[in-house]
């Protein structure tokens, strides 16, 4: 199973990647970033991969004994420090993060991320650690439930889905993707037509389960303090909640403080680390035409500044 590695040339530039240079992509999936970000490298360049999904490591595995430049770590990126401390790495000239769930995840019915085809109902990056989707489902109260379906997924009928999800449970427990749909669609007063009405309700506990937004928040000071004078970080996001933290970080890194422009700053004041790239980018037609999960795709990219 394989994935469409999403605005794979704009990230590279991004990057600006030189050969001799030490680079980590913290989200290494099926390795489609990856495998470009090594070819531009040279025989003394490295390139460090994170992923959480015991999947992703095994391919992770075979590309690290085929290339020494390589190595990979089965953890979250928000253990981002500990990580490459592990590795005796203690700053990097560049990082990507390609968010979200990759194809194979999406497409393998056994990981329960799917409400196209039926399976468990996990919906775990790791289902090594943590709970799944059904576990949540099981306990959580009805006021959690509806919070993260309104919140996650913008569902308009959070509400009504979270009390039919609990009355559900009483009979049965929810322990397969088909079940959770019947019941996310039976509480709908109305269906949109061309848009599946479980679509809001799975991308929302996929999000919660996972801690998306909260693993982003943890990582994006420790990658900024890893960064080499001049490195930069590339962020692909596909959600507005992940794309509006990640540019709200960024202007706030790289807002000089507030003052006279033309006297020098107090030692207290900390000079702004980052400094913005470019606007954000966003996949061109032809993209989009050939790989419809670029659609909602937006890249960011910072650059570590000069140490002042
Ligand atoms: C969109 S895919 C990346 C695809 C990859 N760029 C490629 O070209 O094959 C996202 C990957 O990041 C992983 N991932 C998502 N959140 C993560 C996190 N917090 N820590 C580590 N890996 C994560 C997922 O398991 C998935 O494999």
């Amino acid at each position: 199973m394989t994935h469409a590695p999403v605005l794979l040339p704009e990230a590279l530039t991004g990057l600006r990647i030189q050969a001799d240079g030490c680079y980590v992509d913290c989200t290494f999936g099926r390795g489609g970033h990856a495998r470009a970000i090594l070819s531009a490298l040279g025989p003394a360049g490295r390139l460090i991969g994170f992923d959480r999904d015991p999947e992703a490591v095994v391919e992770g595995e075979a590309l690290r004994q085929s290339d020494a430049r390589f190595s990979i770590l089965h953890r979250p990126f928000s253990e981002f420090q500990a990580g490459l401390a592990s590795l005796g790495i203690h700053a990097v000239d560049g990082v990507l993060m390609d968010l979200g769930v990759s194809s194979p995840q999406l497409d393998t019915p056994s990981r329960g991320f799917s409400f196209q085809s039926d399976g468990p109902l996990d919906m775990r990056m790791d289902p090594t650690r943590d709970q799944s989707a059904a576990d949540w489902l099981s306990v959580a109260d009805e006021e959690e439930i509806a919070r993260v379906l309104w919140v996650f997924g913008e569902e308009r009928h959070a509400r009504r889905i979270a009390r039919a999800i609990c009355l559900a449970r009483v009979e049965t427990p929810l322990q397969t993707t088909h079940a959770l749909v019947d019941v996310v669609r039976a509480a709908q007063p109305r269906l949109d037509p061309g848009k599946h009405p479980a679509t809001r309700s799975f991308q929302a506990i996929r999000m919660h389960i996972n801690r998306e937004l909260g693993e982003i928040e943890d990582a994006l000071g420790a990658i900024v303090n890893g960064l080499n004078p001049q490195g930069r970080l590339v962020v692909i996001s596909f959600h507005s909640l992940e794309d509006r933290l990640v540019k709200r970080f960024f202007r706030d890194a790289s807002r000089p403080p507030a003052g006279d422009p033309r006297m020098p700053l107090p030692d207290s004041v900390a000079a702004p680390k980052l400094h913005v790239v470019g606007k954000a980018i966003k996949a061109t037609p032809d993209e989009v035409a050939t790989n419809p999960r670029a659609r909602s795709a937006v890249m960011r990219i910072v650059e570590r500044r000069e140490a002042a």
